[in-house]
């Protein structure tokens, strides 16, 4: 089955609510949220941009998960492209870092007949020590579903950086940490194993 945009959601009451297992895109304005999507569906669905800011709504789109083994069958899935944060403002604390469509895409009280079952939280790998993403995991973390971070575009380090920007994103968060090139295709298989082992997980 290809990928396809399903609907781009303004607000709480366009949520889909079919219980497809959902996997949430958040991270800065311009980290690559939605090229990852495109690279891990290998298909251009989404909307990518140089100028940041460009996703103002949530983008969902159903996608089914390459499976090697056909016993090993899942679910198809939701892909949900969040608004990205902390573009052209300042200032941010916990609860402002995310927008308020984030916000509401999380609150459990939104969370019925839906099904979140894990957040990609982006960082960008040449600035893995920005309070925005602190301030917005510190958010996550109190939010029902497990986060893993994810390093975007590490085609821009060198092998020693690479390393160092890994380190010092295991070391700030208390999650695991996954590092993706989309421009040179590294790093995907590993987001979708713990994608598969989130949507095989039984919803809570
Ligand atoms: P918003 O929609 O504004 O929140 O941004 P976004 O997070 O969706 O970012 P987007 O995917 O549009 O990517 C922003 C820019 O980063 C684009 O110019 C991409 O080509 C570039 N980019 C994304 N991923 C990579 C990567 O792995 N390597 C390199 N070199 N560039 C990347
Ligand atoms: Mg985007």
């Amino acid at each position: 089955m290809p990928a396809q945009f399903i609907l781009s959601a303004a607000s709480a009451s366009d949520f889909p609510r079919t219980g497809v297992p959902e996997i949430a895109m958040v991270g800065r304005s311009n980290v690559g949220k939605s090229t990852l999507i495109n690279a891990l569906v290998k298909q251009k669905i989404a909307r990518t941009s140089a100028a940041p800011g460009k996703t103002r709504l949530a983008n969902y789109y159903l996608v089914e998960s390459p499976i090697p083994n056909p016993k090993s069958q899942i679910p198809k899935l939701y892909f949900v492209d969040l608004p990205g944060y902390g573009y052209a403002r300042g200032g941010y604390d916990s609860v402002e870092a995310f927008e308020q469509l984030t916000q509401q895409y999380f609150d459990p009280s939104t969370r019925q007949g839906r099904h979140v079952a894990g957040v990609l939280q982006l960082v960008d790998s040449r600035h893995p020590d920005l309070p925005q993403d602190a301030a917005g995991y510190e958010w996550l973390l109190a939010v029902q579903a497990p986060v893993a971070i994810v390093a975007t575009k590490i085609d821009k380090l060198n092998r020693s950086d690479q390393a160092k920007t890994l380190r010092a994103l295991k070391e700030k968060y208390d999650s695991p940490v996954l590092a993706v090139s989309a421009a040179k295709g590294d790093g995907l298989d590993e987001v979708w194993k713990m994608i598969r082992n989130w949507a095989r997980s039984d919803p809570s």
